[in-house]
C-alpha cells in the first residue's frame, strides 16, 4: 500500500494520567457522508473526526459534484449538483477506501444507476460484497461486471427501487447500511432480517429519519423501512467513536494507569468493559465520562470477536497487545475476519509469547515487552503496536503511521497530553 517512512516514536514505561476527549466515530461519519447523496438539501455534520479516510471520502463526493466545506470538526455538504460517478478518474479514489463502495445504495436510490470500482481485497481478509449485491437485486437492481467496475442499474418499470423482504445470510454492517440507505427512497416497504446491530447503524437510521426517512428497529435484528419520495437536509452530530475509546481504555490498562475518557458512550463498550473488569480493571462513570482504574497485576482473559453486542473485531489487536503482559495464558479467537493477526509477529519481536493456530492466538503473558522497530499492517494493528510500545522498556518505533491516521484523530497528541512520550516523525 502507501507505506513510506512516516512513523511513531515512543519511549515506553511511562504512567499516563488525565483525560482524553473521544472524537466522532470514523465508521459512522463515513457512512453518514455517503448517506448525504440521498439528500436534496444541505447536510451539516458535526463531531466529524479529522482523519484521512474522511478526507478521501470528501474527495469522492466532491468529484461527484457535491460542495463540501469543512471547518474543524464540521462538514457542510451541499448536494444540489450531484451526478453519479462514471469516469475512470474515480477509480483510484474509490479503490483507496473500501467504505466508498457503500455509496452504491444511495446512488441507486437517487439516480437508478451506479458504476463503482469493485472494492479490492485487503490484508484482514477477502471481505466479499455478496450480501450487498444479492439484497440490492431483490430491490430490482441488475449488475454487470466490466473490467474492474461493477455496473448496477434499477430495472423496475418506474426505474425506482422497489421495497422487498430480505433475510441476510450473515450479519454485515456494510450490507445493512447499504440496504437501509437504498430502501429509504424505494417504493413501498422493505423488511431487513438478520441485520447487524452496531451502534453506527442506529446513528445512520437516526440521521435518515431526521431527513424524513421512515426507519424502525435499527439496533434490533429486524429493521423495517417505509420508502419515501425524497429526503431533505438536516443537522446531525456523529456518535462518539467506541473503537477509539476502547483503544485508549486498553492503553490505560497496559500502562496500569488511571485515566478518564470524556464524550464517550459507555453503553457501546459493555463487552469491552466486561473483559477489562475480568482482567482486574475497575470503572467509574459519570455522564459521558468513564474512568478506568487498573490493578497493578492484570489477569489473562479469553476473548472471541463477534458482531455487536459481542467483542469488536476492531479491538482484537489492541486487546492482544494488553494480554502480552497479563498474568497467565489467554486465548483470542478472531471469528469475524479470516486474516486479522498480522500484529502477532511484530508483538513477538517485542518479546511477547504468542502462537496462532486456526485463527486462535494463544498469548502467554510475559513480564515486560521490549521496545523495537515494528511495522503496522492495518489501522487497528498499528494502534495495537503503539499501545504495546507505551508499556515496553525503551524506545519503540512503529512504522505505518498512515494506517493509524486513517482512523484515529490526533492519536499521538491525545496520548502526549496525558503523559505519554510519543511523537510523529
Ligand atoms: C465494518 C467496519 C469495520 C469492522 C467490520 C466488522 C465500517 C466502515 N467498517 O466493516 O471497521 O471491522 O464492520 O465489525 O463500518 N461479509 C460477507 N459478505 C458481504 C459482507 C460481509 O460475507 O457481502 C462478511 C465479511 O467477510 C466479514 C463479516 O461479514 O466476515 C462482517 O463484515 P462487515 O460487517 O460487512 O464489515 P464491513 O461493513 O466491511
Amino acid at each position: 500500500m502507501f507505506l513510506n517512512n512516516k512513523r511513531l516514536e515512543i519511549e515506553g514505561g511511562k504512567f499516563l494520567e488525565g483525560n482524553i476527549n473521544i472524537s466522532g466515530a470514523k465508521n459512522s461519519a463515513l457512512v453518514l457522508m455517503a448517506a448525504s447523496i440521498l439528500s436534496k438539501g444541505q447536510i451539516n455534520l458535526f463531531n466529524v473526526p479529522q482523519i484521512s479516510d474522511v478526507l478521501v471520502m470528501s474527495k469522492i463526493l466532491i468529484a461527484m459534484g457535491m460542495d463540501i466545506k469543512s471547518n474543524a470538526n464540521q462538514l457542510k455538504i451541499k448536494t444540489e449538483k450531484i451526478s453519479p460517478p462514471s469516469q475512470d478518474l474515480f477509480f483510484d479514489l474509490f479503490n483507496s477506501l473500501r467504505v466508498s463502495f457503500f455509496c452504491i445504495g444511495p446512488l441507486l436510490a437517487r439516480f437508478g444507476k451506479a458504476k463503482i470500482p469493485l472494492p479490492g481485497g485487503c490484508l484482514i481478509g477477502s471481505r466479499p460484497i455478496d450480501e450487498h449485491i444479492n439484497s440490492l437485486k431483490k430491490l430490482g437492481v441488475i449488475f454487470k461486471l466490466k473490467k474492474n467496475y461493477l455496473i448496477a442499474e434499477v430495472i423496475t418499470p418506474s426505474k425506482r427501487l422497489l421495497g422487498s423482504s430480505i433475510n441476510f445470510s450473515c450479519k454485515s454492517v456494510g450490507a445493512t447500511e447499504t440496504l437501509i440507505m437504498a430502501a429509504s427512497l424505494a417504493k413501498g416497504k422493505t423488511i431487513l432480517k438478520n441485520v447487524a446491530q452496531e451502534p453506527e447503524i442506529i446513528d445512520l437510521a437516526k440521521m435518515l429519519n431526521l431527513m424524513g426517512a421512515r426507519i424502525l428497529g435499527a439496533g434490533s435484528e429486524c429493521i423495517t423501512i417505509e420508502g419515501v419520495e425524497s429526503l431533505k437536509g438536516c443537522d446531525f452530530r456523529v456518535m462518539p467513536d467506541r473503537i477509539e475509546a476502547g483503544t485508549f481504555l486498553i492503553a490505560a490498562a497496559i500502562t496500569r494507569s488511571k485515566i478518564s475518557l470524556s464524550q464517550c458512550e459507555p453503553n457501546h463498550l459493555e463487552e469491552v468493559i466486561k473483559k477489562l473488569e475480568l482482567c482486574g480493571c475497575k470503572f467509574k462513570y459519570s455522564k459521558n465520562l468513564i474512568t478506568i482504574i487498573p490493578n497493578k497485576i492484570l489477569n489473562s482473559v479469553n476473548i472471541t470477536t463477534s458482531p455487536f453486542p459481542g467483542f469488536p473485531t476492531d479491538l482484537q489487536a489492541p486487546f492482544m497487545a494488553l494480554m502480552t503482559t497479563a498474568h497467565g495464558t489467554s486465548q483470542i479467537k478472531e471469528s469475524v475476519f479470516e486474516n486479522r493477526m498480522h500484529h502477532v509477529n511484530e508483538l513477538n519481536s517485542m518479546g511477547a509469547n504468542i502462537s496462532v493456530k486456526d485463527n486462535i492466538a494463544t498469548v502467554v503473558g510475559v513480564k515486560k515487552l521490549e521496545g523495537r522497530l515494528v511495522m503496522g499492517s492495518d489501522l487497528r494493528a498499528t494502534a495495537a503496536l503503539a499501545i504495546a510500545g507505551l508499556s515496553a522498556d525503551g524506545k519503540t518505533i512503529v512504522k505505518g503511521l498512515e494506517y493509524l491516521e486513517r482512523g484515529y484523530e490526533d492519536f499521538s497528541a491525545k496520548l502526549q497530553k496525558i503523559g505519554a512520550v510519543i511523537s510523529k516523525k
